[in-house]
């Protein structure tokens, strides 16, 4: 499973990658503006240089000449750049041609699985289930990313699932059983993977035995 960041901060993303488990960036309109960027096309292109993969730039058109105008400059700023088109039916164009071209495409606002099954048919590389703001309006949004991985597997779609609005570890977990792809998750549910408060305990254990050990073989050796 491959683990992207939902993020546009360039230190969040930094520190991810030091860690060497980052495999890519998600980003949307609402996040460039959280982090500040001056400039959308050099913000995303220092993402680009931060991390070793696939970092998703969001189109702000709606229709299909202006989708496929802004998905071409997206494209340009960085072979890692992956463009982000709504799952809507110029998006839906869009991607067909954008594929055509040899333009990777992220379909986002993806909240049901016979749209992810557009998407797939239309050659998206990604396909974006929001689980989290499904979970907001009473829907069950795993079970969305659940069943879009069984319709990719009985089809042999390549559209990868990209499991997305993921907002704690438990649906990080359940992505991964279900086999989604890619989780794409804040930077705190990150850090939060690998937090276990018996591993905190355990290892100052550990090192207060060490230490103990150490001062009784200095005794022996004193003695
Ligand atoms: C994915 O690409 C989106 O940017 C993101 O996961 C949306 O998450 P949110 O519902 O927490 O805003």
């Amino acid at each position: 499973m491959k683990f992207f960041l939902d993020t546009a901060d360039l230190d969040e993303i930094r520190e991810a990658a030091s860690l060497g488990i980052l495999d890519g960036v998600t980003t949307n309109p609402t996040l460039i503006r959280k982090a500040g960027a001056r400039d959308f096309h050099e913000h995303i292109y220092q993402i680009c240089e931060l991390v070793e993969g696939d970092v998703s730039a969001e189109v702000t058109a709606t229709d299909y000449e202006g989708m496929l105008r802004e998905a071409r400059e997206l494209a340009r700023i960085h072979e890692r750049v992956v463009v982000k088109i709504p799952l809507i039916a110029e998006g839906i164009r869009a991607i067909k041609t954008l594929t055509e071209e040899g333009i990777r495409t992220n379909c986002t606002l993806c909240f049901s699985p016979t749209q992810a099954l557009v998407a797939a048919k239309a050659g998206a590389t990604y396909i974006s289930p929001f689980a989290g703001r499904l979970d907001d309006v009473s829907s069950d949004g795993m079970r969305v990313i659940e069943q879009v991985v069984k319709i990719y597997r009985n089809y042999g779609f390549k559209t990868r699932v990209l499991a997305a609005s993921l907002r704690h570890p438990m649906h990080v977990l359940e992505a991964a059983l279900m086999g989604a792809d890619v989780a794409t998750m804040p930077f705190g549910v990150m850090m939060q993977l690998l937090k276990h408060p018996l591993t905190d305990v355990g290892l100052e254990r550990f090192l207060k035995d060490w230490e103990a050990y150490l001062q009784a073989k200095q005794g022996v050796q004193t003695a």
